[in-house]
This record gives C-alpha cells, structure tokens and sequence, in this order.
C-alpha cells in the first residue's frame, strides 16, 4: 500500500463549526488528499466518518445531477452536530475516471445511457475509486473505529479489506430533482446503494427521468434463442471438426463502418447491444481480436454487463506489438498471442504478463496462418471463438472462409468510415448467411445467421 504522510493542519471556520484541514502527500499520486476534522478523534472508537470522492461539479457548482455536494455539507452538519468527526477528502473525480472523461460521460448520460453504461462505453470501470488514502488518513488520525456516512455497500467493503473496522452505517438521505432522479434510481439498480427513495412530488421516480433509449419495448427473447443456436451449433462443429466454431460479430453504421477511423475508437451501437455483446462473450470460449484493434481501443475484451465467465481472450500479432499493460491482461486468466515470431524484445514482457505465444507459420501475406492457428487452439480445447474484429481481421475471416455464423450489430447512423470488409478482388466470392433472424435492441437491428462453413449442422 502507498506511504501517506501529513504535511500540515490548519484551522477552517466553516457555517457548519470550526474544523482542522489536514494535507497530506503520498508516494502513489500527486494530489493532494485531505482531511477535515472536528475535535479529537485521536484513539477514538466509532468516530463519525465520511469518506468523499472529489466531485467538481457536485461539491464547488452545486450541480444537480449528482448528490455529491448534499452529501458532503450533511456530512459536515452531522460531524458539526456530535461535536467531533473527519471528512476525508478523496482527490479522484468522477468515481476515479477523471473530470474529463467524467463530462464525456454526462454528454453519454444525455443521450440516455446511465451512468454505469457511459462510464463502460468509455472503456472505464463503473467505478474506479481506491481507498487506500483513507486507510492511510485515519491510520495517520490514530481511529481504531469509525462509523461510516454513506449508502454505498463497496465503499464498505473495500475499506474493510483494507484493515478497517467499520461499526455502523449513517445514511446520508439526498433529495430528488429531475436531474438527479434517474441516477439516483441507477445508483440503487446498478450499484446496489442502500437509498430507500420516496416518491416525488410531481409522482414517481420514473416519470423524472429524462426520456431514454431503453423506453423503446425490446423483444430480447429472440436474443436467447439465438446465443443458445450458436452454442448448439459450436458444440456439434466442434466434436465433428476438432477446431473452434467461429462467430464473426461486430458493430457497423447502415454504410458499413466499423470505425469513423482506423486507429481509432468510436461508440457505434447502443447499450442493449453493448450487453448482447457481453452475453455473446460469455458464451464462447475465447474472443479474438487484431493488434490494430488492440492498439486503438485497448479493449478489456471481457464479461462485465452480464452473467457468465470471462473467456480467454486472443490477438493475432505478426510482430508482437501488443503493449503489455493492454488492459485485457486484467481481465482474462488466459491470453493467447498467435505471432509470426517469438524474439521480438516484447517477448519476455508479453510472457511475464501471462500471455502464451502461439507462433505459427505465415501465409502468403505474411502474417500467422489462421488455419493453423485455429487448429492449434482447437488441440488446445478451445471450442468456440467470438472473433470482434477489426476490419483487417473480418476481412481476412471471410476472404478464407473461416467463419461459421455471424452475429452483427447495425446500428441506424452513417459513419462513411472504416468499412468492415475492404474491396475484394472479383475472383473471390465472399460469404452469403442463411437461415437469418433479426432481432432488435434497443435502436440498433441485430443480423444472426450461419455462414456456410458452420451450416451444416444448422
Ligand atoms: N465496430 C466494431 O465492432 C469494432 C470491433 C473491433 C475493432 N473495431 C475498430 O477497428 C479498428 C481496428 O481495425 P484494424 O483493421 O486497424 O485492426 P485489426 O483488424 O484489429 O488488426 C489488424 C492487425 O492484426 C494483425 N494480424 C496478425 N495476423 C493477422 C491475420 N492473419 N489477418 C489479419 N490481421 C492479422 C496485423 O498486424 P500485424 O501484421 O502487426 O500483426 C493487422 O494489421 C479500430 O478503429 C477499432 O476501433 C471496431
């Protein structure tokens, strides 16, 4: 755990009382993490504490969409109110992912995603925050015990991990706006806050929520039906050919971009689908992925918006570029990097993160044999792999006829971007699906159907 150490204290005259600002710096981070306490806490049990992530907008604007700046003033009333208490003072804005990303994610948020879909769709966790600061705050306070103001059951948790005896909760009660209403039911839904809302004057919570995507009825039944085919199908592919059953699945706009360009990442379909990819992943054993892919997104690659366990995750790397503080390695107990060779200077770092290398002879345009490759990785019991793209790595399944069923988002935009599938040489004939279904979520049209490599058994 990180050192903190106090610098200096000072006397703050606030409405509430009299408090001491306590600074301290830490051997972790350059921000400075703050204490303001009442009367002495010093080998106090049970002292009255709140633990507060700095909030721009919330603490200094008073914004409305957010409890943040409610809870810290009746934090300060309640520890004004026994006479002694500490609010520590977090610097990690945002729920840890910075007050930049944080306004990306309010301008999501007024498109009608929540805040845990915005945060997700931004590559971020729905909650990045650490605790050690506070840990090593109340240490430095001499607090045996505290009782914690907050509705948040993690915040709880993680602090006990960290050595933390924490007695008691003390909720902290917000009052509801139209701006706040929907967060705040996000909050309780997504992130299991201990709020017990009252009804709004103007009615219920709901009717204050600003209008959403997810309003449009669904018929996700459809969605099941299909991921339990692909299973169905993987399983027979599998025992019949001995190499992974492959779904091609990936988002594109009506003129077929998967990206406004390469290099780059671009949020193309909604959050329904976003979920739907997640239920997909988990029904495979492994996603694969190309460098590029890597390079611009640093995908996680991972099961976060559903049930089901993580698969492996795989990235076809001719020349091992694949950084090894990807954030896939977080996520997957195994990676498998299919490269061209093993003694790039990379190498030893790719291993050391726990990446296998699957050298494989290359084809003609230089780059790792997928069919051997795939081959490889079915001797390995890999029976099923969810191939995301990008386009290199589209193209180059379908220009061989590696896939056996595809699962595509089209979301209703244009991009005139990064096509899926690039201009094809006329003597090559690319795929045709059958036994096709669509489905809808949310906005976006979903495409199910077998490719003929994988329809035999359909
Ligand atoms: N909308 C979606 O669903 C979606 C999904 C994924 C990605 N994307 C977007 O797609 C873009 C990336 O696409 P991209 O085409 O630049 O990269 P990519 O397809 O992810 O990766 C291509 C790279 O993979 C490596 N590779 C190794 N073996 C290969 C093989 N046999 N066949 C093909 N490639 C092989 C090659 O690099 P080396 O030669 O160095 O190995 C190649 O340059 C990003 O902008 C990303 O946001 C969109």
């Amino acid at each position: 755990m990180p050192a903190i150490s106090r610098t200096i204290r000072a006397r703050i005259p606030t409405e509430s009382g009299e408090f001491h600002l306590f600074h301290y710096t830490n051997t972790s981070d350059r921000k400075e993490h703050l204490a303001v306490v009442m009367g002495d806490v010093a080998g106090k049990a049970k002292t009255l504490v709140r633990v507060h992530s700095e909030c721009f907008t919330g603490d200094v604007l008073g914004s409305l969409r957010c409890d943040c700046g409610e809870q810290l003033t009746q934090s300060m009333q309640l520890i004004a109110a026994e006479g002694s208490g500490v609010l520590i003072y977090l610097r990690q804005e945002g729920r840890g992912i910075g007050l930049e990303a944080k306004l990306q994610a309010y301008n999501l948020q007024d498109e009608g995603y929540d805040t845990v879909e915005a945060n997700l769709l931004l590559g971020h966790q729905a909650d990045e925050r650490e605790y050690w600061a506070a840990a090593g705050i109340l240490a430095d306070l001499d607090i045996p015990s505290i009782r914690l103001m907050t509705n948040n059951p993690a915040k709880i948790e993680h602090l006990e991990a960290l050595g933390i005896t924490v007695t008691d909760r003390v909720p902290l009660l917000p009052s509801i706006n139209a701006e706040n209403a929907f967060y705040l039911d996000t909050k309780i839904k997504r992130m299991r806050h201990m709020l017990d809302l009252p009804p709004t004057r103007n009615g219920d919570l709901a009717n204050h929520a600003p209008a959403r995507h997810s309003s449009i009825q669904v018929p996700t039944a459809g969605h099941a039906e299909q991921i339990a085919r692909i299973s169905r199908l993987a399983a027979a592919y599998f025992q019949q050919e001995s190499r992974p059953f492959i779904t091609l699945s990936y988002a594109q706009s009506l003129d077929g971009s998967i990206a406004r360009t390469a290099g780059a990442p671009t949020v193309i379909s909604g959050a329904a689908s976003l979920r739907l990819t997640h239920r997909l992943r988990a029904a495979h054993d492994a996603v694969l992925v190309g460098v590029g892919t890597v390079l611009a997104d640093d995908p996680r690659l991972d099961v976060r918006l559903a049930d089901g366990p993580n698969p492996a995750a795989i990235v076809l790397d001719t020349h091992l570029r694949t950084p090894p503080d990807a954030r896939l390695f977080e996520r997957h107990q195994q990676v498998w990097i299919v490269t061209a060779g093993a003694d790039s200077a990379n190498a030893q770092a790719l291993s050391e993160r726990g990446a296998r290398l699957l050298v494989t002879p290359v084809g003609e345009d230089g780059r790792p044999d997928l069919s051997i490759a795939l081959a490889r990785l079915g001797a390995e019991g890999v029976k099923s792999i969810m191939v995301e793209g990008g386009a290199e790595v589209i193209h180059a399944f379908l220009i061989r006829d590696l896939a056996c069923f595809a699962a595509i988002t089209v979301a209703p935009r244009f991009l005139g971007g990064l096509p899926a599938v690039t201009a094809c040489p006329t003597a090559v004939c690319l795929p045709e699906l059958s036994d096709v279904v669509y489905t809808q979520a949310d906005r976006d049209l979903m495409v199910w159907g077998a490719l003929p490599r994988g329809n035999q058994q359909a």
